[in-house]
């Protein structure tokens, strides 16, 4: 039997789009080979924030909360505890997606799906094990892996045990001693946070000049230096070249040699969209020259009914773009106008403090040729964070065109990820400070310094 909408892949991509196809009346089959939640459920958003949950109260229970006048003696992190109570929050979430594809009467199939071309009427063919399942659209949502670096040595250390990516590490039982971490990304400085505070000497080595990418210059300074007061030692602007049994061995920017000795590594230097092996050719689907599939603003891919969202596409690789991606397909299937934006995707580093932005950061604005005007705050201006950050050193900036328009916000400090989305409707909404302005924000919170920095520039 044909249906409406054939979806490969389970994941935040794949799950949304079957919920909102459901949503709307129309009938779906979704693909899964693995487990339905994909990356994020199962090695990515949830299992890290679990952990770095505990690792926050360990901090606080070792010492942090001093500070605050609560003593505490003898604190231990049980690291096996720690991972299991992540396995047990992990087979609830994805049981709960489970549930979602009943209520979207959804299909689902527990198999690899392929590509395999069009039936006589025309309707899209996936192959799944032995059976074949024709569909009037397709969706490809079949997310990313962890991309291996051609580094002499990292192959053989995977296979040993010597080096893991974010998928393994999630799975250790024990805490190594040391571990280097190759990539200041999401994922190096998140996992450098954990084992940072469950106890092991973590080296991050960064090729670039500085860390968290293409974050705003003052937050990854500011990040770098809370993270070296606690412990963590940075080698920027230095690039892994081999790894051997117990060593990662690189060069600097400057020409001069490092090695390291280590009981493990973290490859966390980028993802690559999951594109091989699924059919594309049977179609002729184009890819981007990053290996992602080539998608317009409808998610529309160079074939009539064939969509593309989330980290296949290799455009954003963030579960919350992969959802709005996901929207946005099936409002286009149903005929219903939408477009995908991508200059208002916020992101978040979930370290502690957190870091998060949304937009332009000055330096990206500047690089576009725009003409901004970049306002750096204290967090210390809200009562609330002074409160609850005891020595707390966080930022905000604010990044505004020359009529005032916000463009961007970057915010190092606790609770980053929860103000971010004021900052990201400001800038979807394209709102000047003076508009911006005229919502009222609760006090006492720490958000309201992103409005009190709007207020300065009016
Ligand atoms: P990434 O691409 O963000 O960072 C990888 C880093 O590795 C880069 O800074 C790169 O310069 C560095 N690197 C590459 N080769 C190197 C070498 N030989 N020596 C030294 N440094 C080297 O990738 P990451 O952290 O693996 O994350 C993958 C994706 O997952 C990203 O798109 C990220 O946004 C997403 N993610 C998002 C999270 C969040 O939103 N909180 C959490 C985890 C992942």
């Amino acid at each position: 039997m044909s249906c409406d909408l054939l979806i490969l892949g389970g994941g935040p991509a794949g799950f949304r789009a079957a919920e909102r196809a459901g949503h709307f009346g129309l009938s779906v089959t979704i693909f899964e080979g693995n487990m339905l939640g994909g990356v994020c459920l199962n090695e990515g958003c949830i299992p890290t924030k679990t952990l770095l949950y505990s690792a926050k109260l360990y901090d606080y229970a070792k010492g942090g909360a001093q500070k605050y006048g609560v003593i505490t003696t003898g604190a231990e992190l049980d690291h096996a505890f720690v991972v299991a109570r992540k396995d047990k929050l992990v087979q609830k979430l994805v049981a709960g997606v489970e549930m979602q594809m009943k209520k979207a009467r959804a299909t689902v199939v527990r198999a690899w799906g392929t590509l395999a071309g069009r039936n006589d009427v025309g309707e899209f063919i996936v192959r799944a094990g032995d059976a074949e399942y024709t569909g009037k659209n397709v969706l490809i949502a079949t997310g990313s892996s962890a991309a291996i670096p051609p580094i002499p040595g990292l192959r053989k250390a995977l296979e040993s045990g010597f080096a893991v990516t974010n998928r393994e590490i999630l799975a250790l039982r024990e805490v190594p001693k040391r571990l280097v971490v190759l990539g200041a990304g999401a994922i190096g400085l998140e996992m450098a946070s954990y084992f940072n505070s469950a106890g092991a000497e973590v080296t991050v080595v960064e090729m670039l000049d500085r860390i968290g990418g293409r974050l705003d210059k003052d937050a990854s300074n500011l990040l770098q230096r809370n993270y070296t007061a606690r412990g963590v030692k940075f080698l920027t602007g230095c690039r892994v070249q081999k790894l051997e049994p117990g060593r990662v061995a690189g060069v600097k920017q400057d020409g001069t040699e490092f090695e390291l000795e280590t009981d493990l590594v973290l490859a966390a230097a980028g993802r690559k969209p999951n594109t091989a092996g699924i059919g594309l050719e049977s179609l002729g689907i184009e890819l981007r020259p990053n290996g992602g599939i080539l998608t317009d603003e409808k998610m529309r891919t160079n074939v009539p009914g064939v969509f593309a969202a989330g980290d296949a596409t290799g455009v954003s690789m963030l579960a919350h773009t992969a959802y709005r991606e996901a929207e946005t397909a099936v409002n286009i299937i149903r005929g219903v106008e939408d477009t995908m934006r991508y200059d208002a995707v916020p992101s978040v580093i979930y370290t502690n403090p957190e870091v998060a932005s949304v937009g332009e950061t000055e330096e990206s604005a500047r690089a576009r040729g725009l003409n901004v005007k970049s306002l750096r705050v204290p967090l210390l201006l809200s009562g609330r964070y002074q409160a609850e950050n005891e020595g707390g050193n966080g930022i905000l900036k604010l990044v505004l065109d020359e009529g005032k328009r916000i463009l961007g916000v970057t915010i190092v400090g606790n609770p980053a990820s929860e103000i971010i989305p004021a900052a990201a409707m400001a800038v979807t909404q394209r709102m000047t400070a003076q508009e911006f302005t005229g919502t009222i924000f609760p006090h006492p919170t720490v958000a309201e310094v992103l409005r009190d920095a709007a207020l300065m520039e009016l």
